[in-house]
């Protein structure tokens, strides 16, 4: 390989990344029972690795999601450190009202590319949810609250198939007018491989500007890592990964585990491109919760 193909690729590269951490929601949501001990013990110890942003909880359905039924709790026994960002999902008004009175630092609403998953996930449709979030934005701005924005089936959905990039675009460009002030992408049943994440990426961002797009991958057929790196030769900053891989979605079937973050920590620092996270740190987080959890 001669150095200019080195120097172009560095240069392509981000020289800093924001890791969103989705374990103690996308990958404690998929796990049958966690006590709540070992869940606020999670964020405390992932609250010491330089981590800046933790998806904390779910106020959800406890019908639908009953893993997250006791986010209210999480949220009133963690010990938050000052410079994290402590967040979670709320698909509604209700779901919002109770982040604020467990003042949550940040909430994200989330929809589909795909009709029968939001149906499946959320009940209504793709229209309806951004409807939905409209209020929640709105009320979330009164309080401070920054809003952060899904995306699922951005590769592929379950139950519709192949989903085209230009509804991705479309959506992402969507969201962003109603006021969330990031859109994370979400493989969400981890079917991408770099080519299709790169044509996906390009239609996002001929109408989104980069800073304002996430990527979520699961790593079903463990493609996560190589998709990361190709989105963020494409200038893409922020990523979201789970300790120890955990995850999944009760309705993507088949559906495995968010990419690790000890290995994109260990991607990114491979690349030069600064994380905050220490390594051997969320190292240690992960081995103790696979313990945990056996
Ligand atoms: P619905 O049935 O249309 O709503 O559900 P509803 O307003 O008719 O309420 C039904 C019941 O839920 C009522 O209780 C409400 O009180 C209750 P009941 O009277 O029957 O006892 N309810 C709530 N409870 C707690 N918190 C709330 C709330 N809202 C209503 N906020 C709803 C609509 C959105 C609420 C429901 O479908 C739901 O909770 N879905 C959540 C699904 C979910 O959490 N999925 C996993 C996260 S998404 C994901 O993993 C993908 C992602 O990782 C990205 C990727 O990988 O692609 C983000
Ligand atoms: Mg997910």
């Amino acid at each position: 390989m001669d150095s200019s193909h080195t120097q172009s690729i560095v240069s392509a590269l981000p020289k800093s990344v924001k890791i969103v951490e989705v374990g103690p929601r996308d990958g404690l949501q998929n796990e049958k029972t966690v006590p709540l001990d070992v869940k606020v013990e999670l964020i405390n110890r992932l609250s010491q690795t330089g981590l800046r942003h933790i998806e904390s909880g779910a106020f959800v359905s406890a019908n639908k999601i009953p893993q997250m039924a006791d986010s209210e709790q999480v949220f009133q026994y963690i010990q938050r450190a000052a410079n994290v960002s402590y967040s979670a999902l709320t698909p509604n008004i209700k779901g919002l009202e109770q982040a604020i009175q467990s003042q949550v630092d940040e909430v994200a609403v989330f929809s589909s590319v795909s009709e029968s998953f939001c149906q499946r996930n959320i009940n209504c449709s793709i229209t309806e949810s951004l409807n939905r979030f409209k209020p929640v934005i709105a009320l979330a701005r009164e309080h401070n609250i920054r809003v952060r924005g899904y995306l699922s089936c951005v590769i592929d959905c379950p139950y519709d198939g192949a989903t085209n990039p230009k509804h991705v675009a479309s959506l992402a460009k969507q969201m962003l007018d109603i006021g969330c002030y990031e859109i994370s992408l979400g493989d969400t049943i981890g079917t991408g491989t770099p080519l299709r994440v790169a044509t996906m990426l390009e239609a996002v961002l001929a109408q989104c500007p980069k800073e304002s797009i996430a990527v979520h991958f699961h790593d079903t057929y463990g493609q996560a890592i190589a998709n990361i790196y190709q989105a963020l030769l494409m200038g893409i900053s922020t990523i979201d990964s789970s300790v120890a891989g955990l995850g999944g979605c009760p309705y993507a079937k088949g559906a495995s585990g968010n990419v690790a973050t000890e290995e994109v920590v260990y991607l990114c620092h491979g690349l030069g491109i600064e994380t905050g996270v220490n390594l051997e740190k969320i190292v240690e987080v992960g081995r103790a919760l696979r313990k945990n959890l056996n």
